[in-house]
């Protein structure tokens, strides 16, 4: 199987690297507008196989579309990143024309494919992908809940000194100050983590989450990529292998918690159509408001894409 990564930059990259050491599909083609920098990468990361033990192949491509012909998946990293203390939203006009040309480019070589959506900001970019492709929503969405989630549960671990991947929570809602973690559904192998932390941690972790993103952002004048990388990739895993597993991203809601025409993260079913489910939690009301801000907030930047059209 062969999938597609849009964008040789710090994301891109840092994907493919992750999915082509882990042999989770026979060949990956990574493209960038920028002459010889998807080649160049690609040549590197090929000749981690001898001392990581992988047997994927790897092709770098100049803007040569054709060469992603029959992609089961194409993960669209293209656009450009933030820098210092500027918004996800400030990116908006000239990621979406980015956006948009990609997918009309990656659709005419792959009509079956699954685009992972990882340009900012995210769900309304999830939004352009989904208009410009005109095809089914279940093989459109986002990734931003599996990294603002691991950001969550990092903090939280660094708090209770436990081993990160014991930490099972969700999260819903924009990837951006709005996005909504869920202290109550949150466990430590099943402890719950309100038993163990106080509120006001768990407040100050939230915080921190939201701005998790920034926080690097202002520290390196560029956008994370080793995390957003790792979360691509266990997305694209999923899809590949069939898993079904569950994970928040943003997808398309046509009524699901109460919610219409709009991409915001949610959990779902991720398996070889992608998203094969969409799950409805029971919001108390906090919650709910919560999520209703988070969609206030996305519904006003797709009129802005809207009315651009
Ligand atoms: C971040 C970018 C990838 O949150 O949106 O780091």
């Amino acid at each position: 199987m062969k999938i597609t990564i849009i964008g040789a930059g710090n994301v891109g990259a840092t994907s493919a690297e992750i999915l082509f050491k882990k042999n989770v599909v026979k060949e990956i083609i990574l493209l960038d507008v920028k002459k010889n920098l998807a080649e160049g990468k690609a040549i590197d990361i090929s000749q981690t196989a001898p001392i990581n033990g992988s047997y994927s192949k790897i092709i770098g491509v100049t803007n040569d579309y054709s060469k992603t012909e029959n992609s089961k998946v194409i993960v669209i990293t293209s656009g450009i990143t933030r820098k210092y203390n500027m918004s996800r939203d400030d990116l908006i006009n000239i990621n979406a024309n980015i956006v948009k040309s990609v997918i009309k480019k990656s659709i005419e070589y792959s009509p079956d494919t699954i685009f992972i959506v990882v340009s900012n900001p995210l769900d309304v970019m999830t939004y352009v992908a989904f208009i410009s492709s005109k095809i089914n929503a279940s093989r459109v969405f986002g990734m931003a809940g599996i990294l603002d989630k691991a950001r969550y549960c990092t903090f939280l671990a660094t708090e209770l000194n436990c081993y990160p991947q014991d930490i099972q929570t969700l999260l819903l809602g924009s990837h951006g100050d709005t996005m909504v973690p869920l202290p109550r559904y949150t466990t430590v192998s099943g402890i719950p983590i309100i038993e163990l932390i106080d509120k006001s941690k768990i407040d100050s972790i939230i915080e921190r989450t939201k701005k998790g993103g920034l926080e690097i952002v202002n520290m390196l004048g560029t956008s994370a990529w080793y995390a957003p990388g790792a979360a691509v990739a266990q997305m694209v895993e999923s899809i590949i292998k069939d898993s079904k597993r569950i994970f928040p991203c943003s997808a398309w809601l046509q009524g699901e918690y109460g919610l219409k025409n709009i991409y915001l993260g949610v959990p779902v079913i991720l398996g070889k159509n992608g998203i094969e489910k969409i799950l409805e939690l029971k919001l108390n009301n906090e919650e709910m408001n919560f999520l209703k801000k988070s969609a206030e907030h996305i519904t006003n930047m797709i009129k802005v894409i809207d009315k651009s059209e």
